[in-house]
């Protein structure tokens, strides 16, 4: 049995009178693929943003590996538990810029090894590096931003509809590359997605009906 990583206890989360979401148990393992789905509108989002510290709790309590996630300094928590937005945003250099920002922040050396091989993970050839971000289509920007936030894989893997706006075949490329994160790295991932590939590749789905937690069904 592998052991608890994220816990929610009765998490609620209202604006002024709006409840948003109201009392959410539920707990994810370490290594497992997690989908969230259910209606729009639903809180799966506001849930998500709870869980990666982009806003609080009006009730309850999130343990990340057994601690209260305040307890955790922020960027040494987000460091762990990474939140993937839809759109993320690549600054206009070239993607080697942008893979060298991750280690840029930390002070480290740039592993060019290390970004090729992302590159060709999701398919792009080494002399990507040099190309303009300007230059690259909305997939392949998608796909940069992608190694970008896996320069230093993270343990918790959070990502809101990542893939939504791309095309059938990027959509794969970016799937598998996260499913091999989460076999050789032991990610631990939480996605948002209507998707049938990704629903396909959980472990476990969870449903956010008006607020509430619907139900817990098995996957594969
Ligand atoms: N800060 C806020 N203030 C007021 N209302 C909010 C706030 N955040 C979210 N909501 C409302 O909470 C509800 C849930 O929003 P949320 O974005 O979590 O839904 P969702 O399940 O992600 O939907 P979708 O599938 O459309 O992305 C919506 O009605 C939204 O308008
Ligand atoms: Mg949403």
């Amino acid at each position: 049995m592998s052991k608890e990583i994220i816990q929610l206890e009765n998490v609620g989360f209202k604006v002024g009178n709006d409840e948003i979401l109201t009392n959410i148990n539920f707990s994810v393992k370490e290594g497992q693929i997690v989908t969230i789905t259910g209606p729009s509108g639903g809180g799966k989002s506001t849930l998500l943003k709870l869980i990666g510290l982009l806003n609080s709790p009006t009730s309850g309590t999130i343990q990340y590996q057994g601690k209260n996630i305040f307890e955790y300094e922020p960027t040494e928590y987000r460091k762990e538990v990474s939140y993937f937005f839809q759109n993320a945003i690549l600054f206009d250099d070239t993607v080697r810029d942008n893979l060298a920002f991750p280690a840029k922040i930390r002070g480290d050396e740039f592993d060019e090894g290390r970004a090729i091989e992302g590159l060709k993970i999701v398919q792009l050839p080494s002399t990507y590096l040099d190309k303009p971000i300007q230059d690259l289509s909305g997939g392949e920007k998608q796909r940069v931003a992608l190694i970008r936030n896996l320069m230093y894989p993270p343990k918790v893997l959070l990502m809101d509809e990542v893939t939504s706006s791309l095309d059938k075949e990027n959509r794969a490329i970016v799937v598998s590359y996260i499913r091999r994160l989460n076999k050789e790295k032991k990610t631990t991932v939480l996605w948002i997605t209507h998707n049938q590939d990704e629903i396909d590749a959980s472990s476990e789905i969870i449903t956010i009906n008006n607020g509430k937690l619907e139900e817990t069904a098995d996957g594969k």
